[in-house]
């Protein structure tokens, strides 16, 4: 079943998670978008704020009420494949250009009822707020890129995970770089059938299935 439809868009809104959320518990159905033009109080994860100025960026949440562990997974793959062949994931689901910020999603769910998907890109430009650390498509047809995503969606949340996970592992941001986290530093070894991000370490492989990690400088000391 496509993704996407019914859609309600909002010229401004707080947040379109929090309008999803609520549209879920009131029984949308699978599939149900909801876009706004502009979000005054977007939301990141970590309770980060997500600038979303007025006709830049998709700022898109959709409804799904089948979904499964892989999920933040197929959406950052699935914003990868709008952004293009040099587009990355960063586990969990940061989509990098150049190694900036391109995209943010935002997986909110009440297991099993329902899970909002929230997917914010940059389309047209950067919010000056984030510009040293962020990019965009540099594209003009936000409502163009927003069908592409949808399509690509669609393909990623039906694909099945071991096919998910070998496209992951061919645009995975990690592989071979070292990283950061709050349990320690190691080299990233790929993702595992769980989704969890898997971490060589001087003790052994680590796999870490929620949470955050910083990209260090290169293995061979490069960027
Ligand atoms: C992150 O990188 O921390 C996640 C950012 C997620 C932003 C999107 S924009 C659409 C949806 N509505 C929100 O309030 N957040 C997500």
């Amino acid at each position: 079943m496509s993704l996407g439809s019914p859609r309600l868009h909002l010229r401004s809104v707080g947040s379109t998670n929090d309008k999803a959320r609520e549209l879920a518990e009131q029984g949308a159905p699978h599939g149900t978008l909801v876009t706004a033009s502009e979000q005054t109080a977007g939301r990141g994860r970590y309770g980060r704020v997500w600038v979303t100025p007025p006709g830049t960026a998709i700022a898109a949440s959709i409804i799904l009420r089948t979904f499964d562990g892989l999920l933040p997974l197929r959406a950052g793959l699935a914003v990868a494949d709008l952004a293009g062949d040099a587009a990355r994931v960063k586990w969990p689901n940061d989509v990098l250009l150049d190694g900036l910020k391109v995209a943010g999603i935002l997986v909110e769910a009440r297991a099993p009822e329902w899970a909002v998907v929230g997917i914010g890109v940059n389309v047209v430009s950067v919010p000056p707020e984030v510009a040293d650390i962020a990019t965009s498509l540099d594209r003009d047809d936000v409502d163009g890129a927003l069908s592409e995503l949808l399509r690509a969606l669609d393909r990623r949340v039906a694909q099945p995970a071991d096919e998910l996970l070998a496209a992951l592992r061919e645009r995975d941001a990690l592989l071979g770089r070292r990283v950061r986290w709050s349990g320690g530093e190691g080299v990233g070894a790929g993702i595992d059938a769980s989704g969890a991000l898997l971490v060589d370490t001087p003790s052994g492989t680590v796999a870490l299935s929620s949470g955050e990690v910083h990209l260090l400088a290169n293995v061979n000391g490069g960027r």
